[in-house]
């Protein structure tokens, strides 16, 4: 089948998703991995290296920032278009059918898969201008292997020590978990994965895997907010 054909299909478009959304997904363990660092007591020394060495991989950041915002665009481009399709067919048997008592399980999850994921849409953009851009204003420096960098640490501790960015973090981070719990599954089940024998393992590994993951990112905001001085701009360097 041409990419044409695949992408015209609902069938398709869910295995765009799934593969998209399994992307993402890796990009959130390796971005939670790095963000880790955020908790060594050294008042930002790793994490800042750890910001340097990842601006030190030059155009192949360029590349994998490319390839992430590609994915992104996919992902949501093929849920909106699902949904509405969905949507449109339901609309169609409603005249026909009546339901047969309330609705199920899995319609209630894939409907709050709309609500968590505009949630997010709205959080990643404005989380990478906050955090990626600084807000638009110049960002904090530090020495790092001799050469000047982002203060990264001191920007994450600064914003993390106003209350309404901490609500809106752990907030967001609640939906987060919602979305990867539900996307877990229903990517291997989109992609054929789902054996009748391995559901419950499936549905207790989604669960999991959403809970370390949302529940790792939120800690950050309350860690800080609660444990961490706003340390002065320019200290978490090595020299
Ligand atoms: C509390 C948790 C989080 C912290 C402390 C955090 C921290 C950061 C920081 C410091 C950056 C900028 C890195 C740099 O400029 O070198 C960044 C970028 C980014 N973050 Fe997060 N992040 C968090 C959660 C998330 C979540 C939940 C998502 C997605 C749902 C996300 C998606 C991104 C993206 C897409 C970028 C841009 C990547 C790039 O430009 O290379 N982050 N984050």
């Amino acid at each position: 089948m041409s990419s044409n054909r695949i992408w015209q299909s609902t069938v398709g478009k869910k295995v765009v998703m799934a593969i998209t959304g399994i992307g993402l997904m890796l990009f959130l363990v390796v971005h939670l991995a790095g963000n880790l660092l955020l908790f060594v007591p050294d008042g930002g020394v790793a994490f800042n290296k750890y910001g340097a060495a990842l601006k030190d991989m030059g155009a192949l950041l360029y590349v994998i920032r490319g390839g992430l915002l590609a994915f992104f665009l996919f992902h949501i481009v093929a849920a909106i278009q699902v949904y509405t399709s969905k949507k449109r067919a339901r609309a169609g048997r409603y005249a026909l059918e009546t339901s047969k008592g309330g609705p199920s399980k899995l319609s209630v999850s894939s409907k709050s898969m709309i609500v968590t994921g505009v949630v997010l849409l709205i959080f990643v953009p404005l989380h990478v201008w906050m955090f990626g851009m600084n807000k638009g204003a110049p960002p904090p420096m530090v020495m790092i292997d001799g050469s000047e960098v982002k203060d990264i640490y001191t920007m994450v501790a600064t914003s993390f020590n106003q209350l309404g960015i901490v609500v809106f973090y752990v907030g967001t981070m609640l939906f987060l978990g919602f979305h990867l719990r539900h996307g877990f599954w229903s990517a291997l089940q989109s992609l054929g994965a789902m054996n009748p024998k391995w559901t419950p393992a499936i549905y207790a590994a989604g669960f999991v895997f959403a809970l370390l993951l949302a529940g790792g990112f939120l800690l950050l905001p309350l860690y800080f907010f609660f444990f961490v001085d706003v340390p002065v701009a320019g200290t978490g360097g090595d020299m």
